[in-house]
């Protein structure tokens, strides 16, 4: 197991994954973004036309597409059976569609194989997602939890999506992202919440260096020295 696994959990649009990525580059550690996992499950069960709800069906395309998850310019680059599919799991469908997959006990169980081994064969890591520091990596060194207003959440959505669903207004993207946190908290298994001994970031108000610039020094303090 790697000997630094550093937990960031939280809500959609929390700003984990690019706190993540950076967080990951400063302390020389791999990145691994869970939720281009769910994302990539949820899209090879739309694009094969399976019933959302035949769990039996969603575990087949767990275990049986080929996913390939790598380190590109500023993002994780996503393929499905070879096919590079980073852009369209950003897609909102597959985004709304992302909480059937995530409901499904044995495809959660099959994805967190996944990441325990991700982990396993890397020295350092930061690894994002809803379950990371209750679930997966409950040792972990140490644990965020970042959270946000709603409203400032979907202001960054929107600027990350750039236009490219322009049919979307603020108040749609906000009310999606507040039924996906209802979804993520209320589900049975590795539900969204924070570890009972994870550190929770309010960043409202915070810009993304200084979210890093805060969590970079809250690890230094608490493990660096000692490894
Ligand atoms: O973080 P992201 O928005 O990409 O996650 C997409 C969806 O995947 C979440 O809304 C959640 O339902 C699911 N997910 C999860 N557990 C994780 C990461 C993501 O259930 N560790």
């Amino acid at each position: 197991m790697a000997d630094l696994i550093i937990t960031i959990d939280g809500p959609a649009a929390s700003g984990k994954s690019t706190v993540a990525r950076l967080l990951a580059e400063k302390l020389d550690a791999s990145f691994l973004d869970t939720g281009a996992m769910y994302r990539a499950v949820t899209l090879a069960a739309m694009q094969a036309g399976v019933d959302l709800n035949d769990e039996l069906k969603l575990l087949d395309i767990a275990r049986e597409c080929e996913f390939q998850f790598s380190a590109g310019a500023g993002k994780t680059i996503i393929c499905i059976d070879n096919v590079d599919v980073t852009e369209r799991i950003r897609e909102p469908e597959v985004t709304a569609n992302a909480r059937h997959i995530a409901g499904v006990p044995e495809v959660r169980d099959e994805l967190v194989q996944m990441q325990r081994q991700f982990a396993a064969d890397t020295q350092r890591v930061v690894t994002e997602g809803r379950d990371q520091g209750t679930v997966v990596f409950g040792d972990a060194d140490v644990k965020f939890f970042l959270t946000a207003e709603a409203g400032e959440r979907a202001r960054r959505r929107q600027a990350d999506l750039g236009g490219k669903d322009s049919n979307q207004s603020l108040e749609q993207i906000q009310r999606a992202i507040e039924e996906r946190d209802k979804s993520d908290e209320s589900r049975a298994v590795g539900p969204l919440k924070p570890a009972d001994d994870a550190i929770v970031v309010d960043t409202t108000d915070l810009s993304i260096d200084e979210v890093v610039g805060k969590l970079l020094a809250l690890v230094k303090e608490r493990c660096l020295k000692s490894k």
